[in-house]
């Protein structure tokens, strides 16, 4: 299977063998993305096969490149649940809202999706160790499935910046964690210099390009729930991985032949963390990082989004568009989804409900088109931002007439 693969430079288009050992491009530097022949695939793709199969990442298989099925370390991630939330409209407007519920998966967020597959390559390839730097959710993830491949791990966290729900899942997993004095940029700047220098760790954030192959199975599974494609995907935007994993799952979609549409992709960052809007608004090709970015949504704080240029390339070829939030807006948000119906999301996937709400108002979404939010991961993520927005509980004395007195009934 691996001659319907090969490995591109989004930059200069020179091509590697898709069992290479690589993580950028090396003749120029540039961003590797996995590229298929749909031509050839679509004659092994079998969509009545699919719906055969059990709901989650492996359903969509020949999409995804890993050769040798012993080597697949999965514990069912993906087939997350694709909400319509009717209680919303009310106070948003849409019609046809949706939340795709990524905190569903084992480690309660979409990265399981890239690890089962960045793991699986790693064990493929060879490898005895993994290591990435993160804000917590991606360190979770290859915790979590290093573990289970019997694999070494190691990550690089921001020092103080972690909530932590997704720490001690980290520390839970057995991996080995180095709080870095510093941002998550310069975490992940270390990490990549690391695994380039010592050639017995795999490197496992989104710069790898088989974590994009599994995070892209998100767009085939919102394909296959709705039975078409949305008008829109409204996303939180950190490292800038997902959206581009979303977008390259779309493309494929209508590469195979199964659609035309493609959806609009908006991207939603924190205000204090938000390099690629600045670069949308000014209609420029190259971001200018923020040197200490800062937000509330831990999770998306990031200054220098290492796939910065293919999200704009997201945003920019589906005609949709980037915009910032402020953090008042996510943690307002954070509640109102709560409330209205029924899910507890992190802050950073907050965010997208904020920036829908943002895009229906300033009149870019229109209210009768089908819009999907990500919501990138559950809120016992980072329960300590609860504590601290909402009403704490009442401690009274267990007898009824206090209990009515306090609940005026
Ligand atoms: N939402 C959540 C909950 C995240 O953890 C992240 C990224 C994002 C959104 C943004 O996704 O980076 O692909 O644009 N978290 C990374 C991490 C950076 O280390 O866990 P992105």
């Amino acid at each position: 299977m691996d001659e319907y693969f090969d490995v591109r430079c989004i930059d200069c288009g020179q091509s590697y063998g898709v069992n290479e050992v690589l993580y950028t491009c090396s003749r120029c530097g540039g961003l590797l993305e996995i590229r298929l022949d749909a031509g050839k695939l679509s004659s092994i793709v079998d969509t009545r096969l699919w719906c055969r199969r059990p709901f989650n990442v492996w359903r969509y298989r020949e999409l995804l490149p890993i050769f040798d099925d012993s080597k697949i370390v999965s514990m069912g991630e993906g087939g997350t649940r694709l909400l319509r939330c009717r209680n919303l409209t009310r106070i948003i407007g849409l019609e046809n809202l949706y939340v795709k519920c990524e905190g569903d998966n084992p480690t309660a967020s979409f990265k399981d999706r890239g690890m089962t597959v960045g793991v699986s390559k790693a064990l493929e390839l060879g490898f005895k160790a993994t290591l990435c730097a993160s804000t917590g959710n991606t360190a979770a993830s290859l915790s979590a499935y290093s573990a289970r491949a019997g694999l070494k791990c190691y990550v690089l966290v921001p020092a103080g910046k972690v909530a932590v729900g997704k720490l001690s899942q980290a520390m839970v997993y057995g991996a080995k964690v180095l709080a870095i004095r510093g941002n998550f940029d310069l975490a992940l700047k270390t990490a990549i210099q690391l695994c380039l220098e010592d050639s017995g760790i795999y490197l496992l954030n989104s710069v790898n390009p088989f974590r994009i192959e599994g995070q892209k199975t998100a767009a085939l599974e919102i394909f296959d729930q709705l039975g078409f494609n949305p008008d829109n995907i409204v996303i939180p935007v950190g490292n800038a991985g997902n959206i581009s994993a979303y977008w390259k799952g779309f493309n494929e979609i209508r590469m195979l032949g199964l659609t035309e549409e493609l959806p609009r992709m908006h991207g939603v960052q924190a205000k204090g963390a938000n390099p690629l809007v600045k670069a949308y608004r000014s209609m420029s090709w190259v971001i200018e990082p923020i040197e200490n970015p800062e937000t509330i949504a831990t999770a998306i704080r990031i200054g220098s989004p290492v796939s910065w240029k293919k999200a704009l390339r997201a945003v920019r070829e589906s005609g949709g568009s980037m915009i910032d939030v402020s953090d008042e807006e996510i943690l307002d948000a954070q509640k109102l989804i709560a409330r209205m119906e029924g899910l507890f999301v992190e802050p950073a996937s907050a965010a997208s409900i904020a920036g829908v709400r943002r895009l229906v108002e300033d009149g870019v979404i229109d209210r009768d088109e089908v819009t999907v939010c990500i919501a990138t991961g559950h809120g016992l993520k980072d329960p300590e931002i609860v504590l601290k927005i909402c009403e704490s509980p009442i401690e009274v004395d267990p007898n009824l007439e206090d209990l009515r007195r306090i609940l005026m009934i």
